[in-house]
């Protein structure tokens, strides 16, 4: 499989936050690699940005090591490594004072792109946005990306939209949600608008439930202070899986373009239905004798009431989901990493055979971590000879396997940095986007918040709470094993 690089246009990159584990992590290792394949130009350039004071040969030092450990074709490839050291700078800026703004603006070219990239507490984030627009670097060729959490309720999502449309357009508003620059993610687009199989099936008639799962295996290891402000459904169910659930359920847009996208996606978060308390289930790991940190031992409050775990039941008030649920969940310290969508089908009308034991149906899985790809599960005659019988049989395709090599599969983050020096907001949250789902997120958390309920423990390493079992049983349905 050849991939397909255009390189994209000369940049500078301003990354706000650049000494910080997701700058290390993600940015920088992502920058790196669209260097490798010649995606990024050679008169590109990245300028870090923190509050550390620091020279820029030691900021390179800082970016060689974390390259090294957190690049993949960084060990095998020193030559480019040292060439795309070349392109660093370093610059201390004080955000919320009035330190190192001229160096920063004598550094940018004004016939070039530039993306400033905000990598750091949102709190900053008005503070960036000002001093940027007062120091004459917000021009038309700006973008300015920000990362979530894009608020913690409605008011401060709009605070936030406020400040940042003070000194930028809509239009060059980058709001990330990485969960859209996943491989999987997009190809759901793909599979649901470029084939003719899926539409004429993909509504209630025919789709009994489906399921969406973003199960994670890790706990709240070193991010206790901020998950405990957050908690699932602020930290994971508002955007990550808010964004599938849109993405299966949107409407087929006029146009694979950023508005047309956005739009189908809004009318998707304005036509939820109020989640009612019993349709939802809050979580919260403790300790077994095989993994021995709780929640609270992270969250280092004994008494938090924080959920890990979030399962609900969604119901999408439009004509073509009416009677189809959506049910998510969600989890830290669950038994796998292990992210799908379940689209699970209707059974037949009128069944000739005999009855099948622990028969499941018909199901599209959408797999969108580890083993990326497809399955779908669906009903043969078991060989042989004794009669009729039925079993179940899945058809696999992963991206790995069918696409040789995977293609060029590339971190979330290489993408979307990409997509903002592009100037292609597809894949980005619009401002509208994001208010319409705190809207619908935020009476759920006020009422838990009024609540003395405590949430349901679960043990680590486990599936999640019983009741987030019940939630399906108590309909018939259950939840696909998690991993
Ligand atoms: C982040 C959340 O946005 O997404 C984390 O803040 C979570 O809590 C992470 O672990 C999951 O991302 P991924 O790409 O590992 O599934």
């Amino acid at each position: 499989m050849v991939s397909r690089v255009i390189p994209v246009a000369p940049f500078d990159l301003v990354v706000f936050g650049a000494t910080g584990d997701l700058a290390r992590r993600k940015i920088i290792p992502g920058l790196f690699h669209r260097f490798v394949v010649g995606q990024m130009p050679k008169d590109a350039r990245l300028i870090g940005v923190a509050r550390r004071e620091m020279q820029s040969s030691e900021f390179r030092d800082f970016i060689r090591d974390s390259l090294l450990e957190f690049a993949l074709r960084a060990p095998d490839d020193k030559e480019q490594l040292d060439a795309f050291l070349d392109v660093v700078t370093y610059v201390c800026v004080d955000a919320a004072g009035d330190t190192g703004w001229t160096e920063l603006q004598a550094k940018l070219r004004d016939d070039a792109v530039r993306a400033f990239y905000l990598s750091v507490a949102p709190a900053l984030f008005g503070e960036i946005a000002d001093r940027l627009s007062a120091y004459g670097m917000a021009t038309p060729l700006s973008r300015i990306v920000v990362e979530k959490p894009f608020g913690k309720d409605l008011e401060t999502a709009q605070a936030l939209n406020q400040t940042l449309r003070r000194n930028f357009a809509e239009e060059q508003i980058y709001r990330i949600d990485h969960y859209l620059g996943k491989e999987t993610v997009q190809n759901l687009m793909a599979l649901r608008f470029a084939n003719s199989l899926w539409e004429p099936l993909w509504n209630a008639t025919h789709i009994d439930h489906v399921q969406i799962t973003v199960s994670e295996s890790l706990g709240v290891e070193g991010r206790g202070e901020y998950y405990d402000q957050s908690g699932a459904m602020r930290d994971m169910v508002q955007n990550h899986l808010m964004q599938l659930l849109c993405l299966t359920a949107m409407e087929p847009p006029s146009d694979y373009n950023p508005d047309a996208v956005r739009n189908e996606k809004v009318k998707v978060i304005s036509a939820l239905k109020p989640a009612l308390p019993e349709d939802i289930v809050r979580g919260q790991y403790r300790e077994t004798p095989g993994n021995k940190d709780s929640y609270r031992d992270h969250a280092k409050d004994p008494h938090s009431r924080t959920e890990s775990f979030v399962a609900m039941k969604v119901n999408v008030g439009n004509w073509r989901w009416s009677g189809t649920p959506f049910y998510l969940r969600t989890g830290k310290k669950l038994r796998a990493r292990s992210s799908e969508i379940a689209v699970v089908f209707r059974d037949p009308p009128h069944m000739i055979f005999p009855k099948m034991e622990g028969r499941r149906g018909n199901a599209l899985i959408i797999r969108l971590q580890p083993d990326e790809g497809i399955t779908l599960r669906t009903t043969i005659k078991e060989p042989g000879p004794g009669g009729l019988r039925l079993a179940e049989v899945t058809l696999d395709m992963t991206f790995a396997d069918a696409l040789a090599g995977g293609g060029d599969t590339q971190d979330a983050y290489e993408r979307l940095i990409m997509d903002v020096i592009r100037g292609d907001q597809t894949l980005f949250m619009r401002g509208d986007e994001v208010e319409a789902a705190w809207n619908w997120v935020d009476p759920i958390n006020a009422a838990w918040e009024a609540s003395s309920r405590e949430p349901e423990k679960y043990d680590a390493g486990g599936s999640g709470p019983e009741d987030a079992l019940m939630l399906l049983h108590r309909e018939g349905r259950r939840w696909r094993e998690i991993g």
